[in-house]
């Protein structure tokens, strides 16, 4: 995308994949109720399993070139980044919507840079008289879509 504005009609396509590529709960727990077979392994009951959600999100025969951050993925959102079955996450469409509304708000408020060296090094937070930490206005943030 260069150094343009960001593409909004990205933006929704990005959530899932960001979810899918780095998910913010990487791993689960379960215990088993009975014994299971899950892709041909025998787990007793009272198992205490550890799931890998976040490696979920790279299984390669269900993610071509999965390593690879792709916005407009068609199957981004079968990952497992908000669980699955009965217990998957009630907050997951909640959670989605912060998202994009704070994605929108940055990309319609902040020139898009194509350049890292353009990004400000000024921090957020400046201190007061006193010894205080205050939070003065932070510069506008640079974002990068490439
Ligand atoms: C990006 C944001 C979020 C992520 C990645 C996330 C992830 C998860 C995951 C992995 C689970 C376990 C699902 C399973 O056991 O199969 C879960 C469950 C849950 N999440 Fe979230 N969550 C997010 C946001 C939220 C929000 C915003 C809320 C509430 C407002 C929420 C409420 C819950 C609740 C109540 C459960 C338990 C559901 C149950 O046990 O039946 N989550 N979430």
């Amino acid at each position: 995308m260069g150094g343009g504005h960001p593409d909004p009609t990205l933006i929704q396509g990005s959530i899932d994949e960001t979810l899918r590529y780095d998910p913010s709960v990487p791993v689960w727990r379960r215990l088993t109720k009975h014994p299971v077979t899950i892709a041909g392994f025998e787990i007793p009951e009272g198992a205490k399993l550890f799931l890998w959600l976040a490696a979920a999100g790279r299984e390669p025969t269900v993610f071509s070139d999965p390593d690879r951050f792709d916005m407009p993925r068609d199957n981004a959102k079968h990952h497992l980044a908000f669980g699955k079955g009965m217990h998957f996450c009630i907050g997951s469409a909640l959670g989605k919507l912060e998202a994009r509304l704070a994605l929108e708000a940055l990309t319609t408020r902040s020139p898009a840079s194509g350049s890292p060296k353009a990004r400000s090094s000024r921090s957020t937070r400046t201190s007061a008289p006193g010894g205080r930490r205050r939070y003065g206005r932070p510069p506008p943030p640079r974002l990068t879509f490439s």
